[in-house]
């Protein structure tokens, strides 16, 4: 009798292995960036259990080696996946992606989503031709970016401006302090002064820190500029990786950040927005 591999029923080896339901989607950034990320998935899985880890003894990342980098990244999932089990881990931030994607992947047995600089859809929605791109120092010279323009923007013109000053002001932000908006404008003004910077049309906001002054970048760069970035496709990343499966919290979300202290009590007021009303030191 001939066989119909379609309806075979499904052996142990061929079915997907259940997953825990109580196993969290681990998102992990440098400090606060990645909270825009844990936005947009909200958004998708609402009900999905979160652990928000954020390596603030190592923040900023941006004016660190690549090795440096690599290793804190590596070190600190390959720990954390051990103790929380997450079902899937995003790394929400650039700077982390671009340069530690492929290691953690080949070192770790969970599925990793990356955060990668959006310059795809901002070489689609450019008029003018000319981009901006506002990373970290760390980001901005690294060969995933040059792949990415090589590929998706090799017509268009691509400006590049490292700013550490960003981090800072959003870290701030979120902390309910006083952005500089010395920092601010000194972000906008690296970008317009470079050649053809006038005509710039298209940010990319390549740090997940950025989206949270995007509304004070808006000001600096004036009307005409629409910002871009991924959180929103990244969420759908992680939303199709997880299709099918189970969720059930079986205790309040988790923020964890690294380093030892205590934890500034504005996180405490902040974080709850952001559905994580646990916090503690890894
Ligand atoms: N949020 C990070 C990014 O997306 C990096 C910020 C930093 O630590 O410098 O690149």
């Amino acid at each position: 009798m001939a066989s119909d591999i379609t309806s075979a029923p499904e052996t142990a080896a061929t079915m997907p292995a259940r997953v825990d339901p109580a196993s969290p989607i681990l998102l992990f950034d440098s400090g606060v960036g990645g909270l825009t990320v844990l936005q947009e998935v909200r958004k998708v899985l609402p009900d999905a259990p979160v652990i928000y880890a954020a390596d603030t003894a190592g923040l900023p990342y941006g004016t660190k080696t690549e090795a440096q980098i690599a290793a804190r990244v590596a070190g600190l999932l390959g720990r954390m996946t051990e103790r929380f089990r997450p079902r899937l881990v995003c790394i929400a931030c650039n700077t982390a992606s671009t340069i530690a994607l492929g290691m953690v992947r080949d070192v770790l047995e969970v599925p990793i989503v990356g955060t990668v600089p959006a310059i795809k859809p901002a070489a689609m929605l450019t008029k003018t031709g000319v981009i901006g791109l506002l990373g970290t120092q760390a980001t901005i010279r690294q060969a995933y970016v040059d792949r990415l323009e090589h590929e998706f923007a090799a017509d268009r013109r691509l400006l590049r401006h490292g700013a550490p000053g960003l981090v800072e002001a959003a870290e701030a932000k979120l902390r309910g302090e006083r952005v500089d908006p010395a920092l601010i404008r000194h972000a906008a003004e690296a970008l317009r002064s470079q050649p053809g910077g006038d005509r710039i049309d298209t940010v990319v906001l390549a740090c997940t820190h950025f989206p949270l002054v995007e509304d004070e970048l808006a000001e600096a760069f004036g009307p005409g500029v629409t910002f871009v970035h991924g959180a929103a496709g990244i969420a759908r990343q992680v939303a199709r990786l997880t299709a099918g499966q189970e969720y059930a919290r079986s205790s309040a979300d988790l923020a964890l950040f690294t380093g030892s202290g205590n934890l500034p009590s504005s996180y405490a007021a902040r974080l709850p927005a952001y559905g994580l009303t646990r916090m503690e030191r890894f």
